[in-house]
Formats: structure tokens, C-alpha cells, sequence
């Protein structure tokens, strides 16, 4: 296991907002509390996230397929799921100071954590976290629209959609990736939890029998995912929940957690949810949400596993566990030691000066490489200082074109995490990356 990084929450927030890869929004505006824009790094990684996600859960597979649902959706929806009536949090308010928080999570639920007065709590008022809004130019009752706090519902609405059109059956998986919003009455700790955000989930459609083993299958699963894009095993843990930490339709439940600098928290929930939700929207809908299985002429309504996870959460996560500040010739260098999927760069072309001769053939080869990778270019400053500001965005591999590529028409390879150099003909890079490059 690697050292922990003193003050890494601070660190991570700085080299965020200094390399374009997270910035607090709306800032010329004073800022707009809870809400993140992703910069030209940040959305990179983002995507790589996202994207290694989709290729491990539906790419690779032949028994998952993916949808994209609509984010407005009629009230219909959350009455069937329960989100009218449960989705809610314990608000108390502090008659002392007026600050406002979640009951649930107060060390003691007596004393204000803003002011330390105890004792002056308001009576707990159940808040409703799902987004209300008006669908169309008249704003009574019939026009009611939310906005959705998980993707999940889409899966479940398209069940029979999805079955009638994929010509597959159970065992059968629907992934979703996309946005979702939850008025959270304590944001915080930067994109870990905010009012908008993105979510990576699956629900696993399972004949009722095999819904345990698919459940301890799912759960082993995610967690090595994290694993196999660079988060250390002792960074991460399985919890299942306790009894009563279960939703009522919950058969059992378990959290993958990291190791973040408050401790250990959630990056995904791993759920049985038995048949829950498809006999809440066969209840609500009066629509027919089974399956029917010909070869042994059975009907039954499919049991549920879901993988949820948080795009934004995990990508927090992986900063995290990338980050490391080493000591090199005396200087302090920060590196994100990223897995190369999740890097926003995959190399950076860098000419040794600004003069035409070297810059012309430099942008030549990044217009080769652009056509397989992100691959950045960066003429500007010292070679040292730019293979620095490389490191600080994770990009693996920097190439160096200088006076002497001129006449050999080799370039000079830097990796990043060894900081190993080769020399390399210009017309194998190309091939060279492409082996290396997971
Ligand atoms: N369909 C089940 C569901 O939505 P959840 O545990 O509420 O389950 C799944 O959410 C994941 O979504 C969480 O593990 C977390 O990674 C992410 N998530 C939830 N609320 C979030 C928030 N306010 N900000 C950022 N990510 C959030």
C-alpha cells in the first residue's frame, strides 16, 4: 500500500481547478454552491471513466444492453418506485445558528456541528430530494415533471421494450449511463456528493432462482473493475449492509467503498432487489412486465441485481488514488499515476523549442496520433517544466522531438510513472504506443 498523501483532499481541489480538470461553477457569478463544470482535462477523464465502464459492462458482454432514457419523467414514474413517498431525508434546522442539516448523519443528534449548541434543534421535517419542475407553459398539477434521481427507473419502465426488441432473455442485462439529480440537503466534499451528477448503473434481469448467485457474482465483479483500473485492494473494501440498514424489498445489499481522506465512504451499492421494482410498475402501469420463457412454457417476472455507481464519485476516486508527490533531484514532482484508459492524454508531443523546423514535424506526428488517441501538444516553457505539467495530468507517455530528430528522424520517449526514456524512429510511434497502451 502507498503512503497517504498529507492534505490530499486539498491538493486534489487545487490541481483541479489548475489543470482544467474540475472548476467550482458559475464562479464569475460568485459561484453557484454544489455544482461543478468539467474543464478540457477533467471532461477527458470523465469520458475515460464512463467509457471503461461501458466497454467492461456492455462491450465485452452479450448479455447486457444499454439504453439512453429520458432525464424528464412523469410523476407516474416515482410514485410506482416509492421516490414520492420515501425519497426523502430527516432536515432539521438549528435555532441558534440556522444552519441546516441531515439528521441522519449528525455524530450526535442533539448538537449543531456549525455552532456546537446542543439542544436547539428543530423537529425532523421529511425532505423530499427529487428535482419538481413543469413540463410545457402552464405550471398547474397536470404539468408536474421531475427530474430524475437515478437512471435506474428507465430500465425498469423499458423492460418489456428492451426484451420484445433484443431478442435475448433472462439472464439479461440493461445499462444506462447519464445524469441524475437529488436536491441533497448537505452537498459536499467536493464532487463526491452534489446535486447534479452522473451515474453508471445496470439492472441484471435473473430468473428468481439464480438471483443469489448472480448477486454474489456482481458483487465480486465491481469490485475487482475498481481494482483493474488502479485502485489499490487496501484502498477498497466490500461492505454488505446490516439488516436494518436494508430498504424493505432489499434481499441483501453490499457497498464498494474507497478509502477517501474522511474515511471510508461509498463509491457504488451493489443490491438484490428481488422483483420489487417490475411488480411496482406492473401495478402502477397495468402493463404486462414478465417473461415468458417457451422452452419451458414458464412466466415469471425476473428478479433484479443492480450495480450502481457514481461516474463523478469515481472519478473523484481514482484522482485520488493516482495522486503521489515524489521527491526527483530535489524538487517535488506530483504525478497522477492514472490507469491509461482513465488518463485524458495518452501522450504528449513536445518539440524541444519553439523554432519552425522542430514545430512542423512535432505537429505532424500529433496529427498522426490524434487520428488514435487524445495526445496533447505544448510548445511552451522548458522541457522539464512541461514533462511536470504532464505528470500532473497523468499522461503516460511525453515525446520529445529535438534538433537532433532532424537528421535521425528518431524522437525521445519519456514514460511517466518510470520516468524511463528511449529513442525511438518517428515512424514507429505510432505502433510503439499502440503496444503499450492498454
Ligand atoms: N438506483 C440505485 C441508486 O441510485 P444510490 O446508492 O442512491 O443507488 C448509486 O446511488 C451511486 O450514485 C452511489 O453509489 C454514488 O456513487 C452515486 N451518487 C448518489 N448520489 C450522489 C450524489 N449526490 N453525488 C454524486 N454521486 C452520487
Amino acid at each position: 500500500m502507498s503512503e497517504p498523501v498529507p492534505d490530499l483532499f486539498d491538493k486534489i481541489v487545487n490541481l483541479s481547478k489548475r489543470r482544467g480538470i474540475v472548476f467550482p461553477s458559475a464562479e464569475i457569478y460568485g459561484g453557484f454552491r454544489s455544482a461543478y463544470d468539467y474543464g478540457p482535462v477533467g471532461v477527458l477523464m470523465l469520458r475515460n471513466v464512463k467509457e471503461a465502464w461501458w466497454r467492461s459492462m456492455v462491450q465485452l458482454r452479450s448479455d447486457v444492453v444499454g439504453i439512453d432514457a429520458s432525464i424528464l419523467s412523469p410523476p407516474a414514474i416515482w410514485e410506482a418506485s416509492g421516490h414520492l413517498a420515501n425519497f426523502t431525508d430527516p432536515l432539521v434546522d438549528c435555532r441558534h445558528c440556522g444552519a441546516r442539516h441531515r439528521q441522519d448523519k449528525l455524530d450526535d443528534p442533539d448538537t449543531c456541528p456549525t455552532c456546537g449548541t446542543t439542544g436547539q434543534f428543530t423537529e425532523p421535517r421529511h425532505f423530499n430530494l427529487m428535482f419538481k419542475t413543469h413540463a410545457g407553459p402552464v405550471e398547474d398539477e397536470g404539468a408536474v415533471a421531475y427530474l430524475r434521481p437515478e437512471t435506474a427507473q428507465g430500465m425498469f419502465i423499458n423492460f418489456a421494450n428492451v426484451i420484445n426488441t433484443s431478442r435475448k432473455k433472462p439472464p439479461l442485462g440493461i445499462a444506462q449511463i447519464g445524469k441524475s439529480f437529488r436536491n441533497e440537503i448537505t452537498p459536499g466534499n467536493f464532487v463526491f456528493r452534489t446535486r447534479e451528477f452522473e451515474q453508471m448503473e445496470l439492472e441484471f434481469f435473473v430468473p428468481p432462482d439464480e438471483a443469489e448467485q448472480w448477486y454474489d457474482y456482481w458483487c465480486k465483479e465491481r469490485f475487482q473493475w475498481y481494482v483493474e483500473h488502479g485502485i489499490d485492494e487496501s484502498q477498497l473494501r466490500l461492505r454488505p449492509h446490516d439488516d436494518d440498514e436494508l430498504s424493505h424489498y432489499s434481499a441483501a445489499t453490499s457497498d464498494v467503498e474507497f478509502l477517501f481522506p474522511w474515511g471510508w465512504d461509498e463509491l457504488e451499492g451493489i443490491a438484490n432487489r428481488g422483483s420489487f421494482d417490475l411488480e411496482q410498475h406492473m401495478a402502477h402501469s397495468g402493463q404486462k412486465l414478465e417473461y415468458y420463457d417457451q422452452a419451458t412454457n414458464e412466466r415469471y417476472v425476473p428478479h433484479v441485481i443492480e450495480p450502481a455507481a457514481g461516474a463523478t464519485r469515481t472519478m473523484m476516486a481514482f484522482l485520488m488514488a493516482a495522486y503521489h508527490d515524489e521527491i526527483v533531484n530535489d524538487e517535488t514532482r506530483t504525478v497522477l499515476r492514472l490507469h491509461h484508459r482513465i488518463a485524458p492524454f495518452k501522450a504528449a508531443v513536445l518539440p524541444l523549442s519553439k523554432k519552425p523546423e522542430l514545430t512542423g514535424p512535432a505537429r505532424e506526428l500529433v496529427t498522426e496520433l490524434q487520428a488514435h488517441w487524445m495526445v496533447e501538444y505544448d510548445e511552451t516553457q522548458a522541457i522539464g517544466r512541461r514533462y511536470r505539467r504532464q505528470d500532473e495530468i497523468g499522461t503516460p507517455f511525453c515525446i520529445t522531438y529535438d534538433f537532433d530528430s532532424l537528421e535521425d528522424k528518431a524522437v525521445t520517449i519519456r514514460e511517466r510513472d518510470s520516468m524511463d526514456q528511449v529513442r525511438l524512429p518517428i515512424a514507429e510511434v505510432a505502433a510503439w504506443l499502440a503496444e503499450r497502451l492498454v
